[in-house]
């Protein structure tokens, strides 16, 4: 008898560890989730209530300004790296808005190029950049997708829609790619620039099974003291999943260039990857 129980303790002992545990960790992560839904994104609400079992938070608002919203808004991000300041949103679009993007640009697609340096009067590719591409404003979306997307990148970067440059819808295909490269122009290589990208909000509309990463080579500073080689997939890598959002800035605070943004993307080694691109400049964009 005595026996028994105590084999039955050291049973329980564990098991009550073992929920003790779990109870601790759905508290903890399930308010970061929970944290993290969006008032007006119903799906993001429902989803982090799911997973956290957890009542909805009540977060007081304040009386706002004229062209401000009448609820707090909490959307997930996660800090990626300082050094590019680059963050990541995952679920930031929904599955339909990702598809309903691919098809508003799909007839539109145009092999891509890159700018012009001072020297320049073609665009000189040599396979830099292989994707295919197609801008588009949001104005051009009948569907109301962009502009809904373009709204969450404001509140995201906070940053006017308005120095917002149009999507840059692109494809990549098996074995396409795109050099590692800076987002901004640098006046010395590409002549005066009238404004600059300060900026990136990369949404991935679809799922790649391999390959097609975002890459940072020179995060934290690595691999800037070797002779980097540009079409060389090394360092902070990136897996782009549909709906997921990658946010980062290729300018310092003080308005140069932060050399650690520079960043390519990875050959596409099996499936297909399309994104949208948005490039915040400094300057109103007409
Ligand atoms: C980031 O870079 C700095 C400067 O080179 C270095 O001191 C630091 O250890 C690096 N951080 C990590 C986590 O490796
Ligand atoms: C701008 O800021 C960066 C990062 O803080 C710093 O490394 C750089 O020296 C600054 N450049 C100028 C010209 O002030």
């Amino acid at each position: 008898m005595k026996a028994n129980r105590a084999g039955r303790t050291k049973v329980e002992l564990p098991f009550l560890l073992l929920c003790c545990s779990l109870s601790f960790m759905v508290g903890f992560f399930g308010s970061g989730l929970f944290l993290q839904g969006l008032p007006g994104d119903g799906w993001a609400r429902r989803r982090s209530m799911e997973e956290a079992g957890a009542d909805e938070v009540e977060l007081p608002a304040m009386p706002h300004g004229l062209t401000g919203e009448s609820n707090p808004a909490l959307i997930a991000f996660q800090v990626l790296s300082w050094k590019p300041r680059a963050f990541y949103f995952p679920k930031f679009a929904t599955v339909d808005q990702c598809q309903t993007i691919i098809k508003t640009a799909k007839s539109r697609l145009e092999p891509s190029t890159v700018a012009l340096r001072k020297e320049e009067t073609v665009p000189i590719n040599n396979g830099i950049r292989t994707s295919s591409g197609a801008f588009l404003s949001a104005s051009e979306d009948s569907t109301g997708t962009l502009e809904q997307i373009e709204k969450k990148i404001a509140r995201v970067t906070m940053l006017p829609i308005e120095n917002g440059e149009a999507f840059n819808v692109l494809r990549y295909e098996t074995g396409q790619r795109y050099a590692s490269h800076y987002d901004a122009f640098s006046p010395d290589v590409y002549g005066p620039q009238e404004s600059h990208r300060v900026a990136t909000f990369i949404l991935y509309l679809t799922d790649v099974e391999e390959g097609g990463e975002t890459v940072f080579p020179f995060e934290n500073g690595s691999n800037m003291d070797i002779k980097y080689d540009y079409e060389k997939c090394i360092g902070l890598k990136v897996k782009p999943r549909k709906g997921d959002g990658l946010l980062f800035y290729s300018m310092f605070t003080n308005h140069t260039i932060d050399p650690t943004s520079l960043h390519g993307s990875c050959p596409v080694i099996k499936g297909q990857k399309w994104v949208a691109t948005k490039w915040i400049r400094d300057q109103i964009q007409d």
